[in-house]
């Protein structure tokens, strides 16, 4: 079972794990503003997936589709995402990341407990977290190891916090199989056009400002989203349990780098009417309240205990992210039409 298999990475997970051939997938997904069953379009009427609609904070309907479908692993991915979205209103991300990930918990240990032996020793949950967890590092030094403490910063990294907790807890205390992964900032296709690469392709293309925060300065570690979806595929299948991996690319960039790279690849592409560059329509804007200065995500335990290593690098994921958004418009459009329009978040009661 994949829950939040509607959003961004859980499509990618749903996709990647019902083309390996190996596996049967339920996505249980409450089918908020972000989740969108289009994304997973090439998958229906597969034989090897099922779409259940589902609240994760529904404890008896989740522990009815638990038995119903048989579910052997489970990967949470279901949450409330966006930082900005988190500042103007924290307490969606306090029900569903936290009330959510306790209750979803509950119901899986029920299930799990009414395993046979060998199922129960087989069953893993498998909580997809963060690198916002750890908080910001300083500009010019240090890195997020698995050893490194929580610290985090915004309503959102604090209840995703709060849900890798209640993930332990229940392995210490009740003794599920879990294991637990906190991934560095996600990129490409299918990517909720609120959050800044999808952003600004979006903007660039419609001819609206490119908003960035404060100078631009923060620096965020990108991987593409397969990538990321073949790391899942790993930690759930080899991670040690009660253990939590750091997943990331060893792509540190600042957000200026990052909008101005967007803007050379659609130069290129898609050249504007004017003959004028994209970087023109870079417009600086108020800060975000809390912004972390820096992510950088160390994945050696991935890489040497897992065996995993991304296949794209930033350069080669952004440029096919961009050719994507220009050929998809059929998936953003309807959502910046009907969803979101691409204005500011993030600003309301802040300090
Ligand atoms: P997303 O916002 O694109 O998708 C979230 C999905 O969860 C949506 O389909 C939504 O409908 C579903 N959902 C929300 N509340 C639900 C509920 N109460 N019950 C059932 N379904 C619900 O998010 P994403 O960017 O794909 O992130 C997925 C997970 O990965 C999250 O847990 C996030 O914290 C984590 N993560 C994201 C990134 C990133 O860069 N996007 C990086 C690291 C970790
Ligand atoms: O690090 C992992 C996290 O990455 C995930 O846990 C979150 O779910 C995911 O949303 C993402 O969080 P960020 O806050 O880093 O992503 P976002 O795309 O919102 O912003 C990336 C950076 O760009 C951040 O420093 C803020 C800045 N930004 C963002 C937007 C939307 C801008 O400068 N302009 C913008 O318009």
């Amino acid at each position: 079972m994949v829950t939040g298999g509607a959003g961004f990475i859980g499509s990618a997970v749903c996709r990647h794990l019902v083309g390996t051939g190996s596996y049967r997938v339920v996505n249980l997904d409450k089918l908020t503003y972000a989740g969108n069953l289009t994304s997973l379009r090439d998958l229906e009427g597969h034989p090897n997936y099922v779409f259940r609609h589902a609240d994760i904070c529904d404890t008896d309907k989740v522990r009815q589709i638990l038995a119903d479908e048989q579910v052997d692993l489970v990967m949470h991915l279901a949450a409330e995402s966006h930082v900005d979205r988190s500042i103007d209103g924290p307490m969606a991300f306090v029900t569903t990341n936290v009330v959510g990930t306790a209750s979803l918990l509950s119901a899986v240990l029920d299930h799990w407990r009414g395993l046979g032996e060998d199922a129960r020793k087989r069953f893993r949950f498998h909580h997809v977290s963060t690198d916002e967890v750890f908080g910001d590092l300083p500009f010019d030094s240090g890195v997020f190891t698995e050893e490194s403490p929580y610290k985090p910063s915004s309503p959102y990294s604090a209840s995703k916090a709060a849900s890798d907790h209640f993930v332990r807890a229940w392995h210490e205390t009740y003794g599920l199989p879990v294991v637990l992964s906190n991934c560095s900032n996600n990129y490409g296709p299918y990517h909720f056009p609120e959050k800044l690469i999808p952003l600004v392709i979006a903007n660039a293309l419609d001819e609206q400002p490119l908003p960035v925060y404060g100078k631009g300065a923060n620096i965020r570690d990108w991987l593409f989203v397969e990538d990321h979806a073949r790391a899942l595929e790993t930690v759930m299948t080899r991670g040690r349990v009660g253990d939590s991996y750091n997943i990331g690319g060893r792509a540190e960039r600042t957000n200026l780098e990052v909008v101005e790279t967007i803007c050379a690849l659609l130069d290129a592409r898609r050249p504007r009417a004017s003959g004028r560059s994209h970087l023109d329509l870079i417009t600086y804007v108020t800060d975000r309240p809390g912004h972390d200065r820096r992510y950088a995500i160390d994945p050696t335990k991935s890489e040497r205990e897992l065996g995993w290593t991304p296949l794209e690098t930033f350069e080669t994921g952004l440029a096919r992210t961009v050719d994507w958004y220009l050929a998809n418009g059929w998936w953003w459009r309807p959502i910046r039409e009907q969803r979101f329009d691409g204005s500011r978040q993030g600003l309301v009661g802040a300090k």
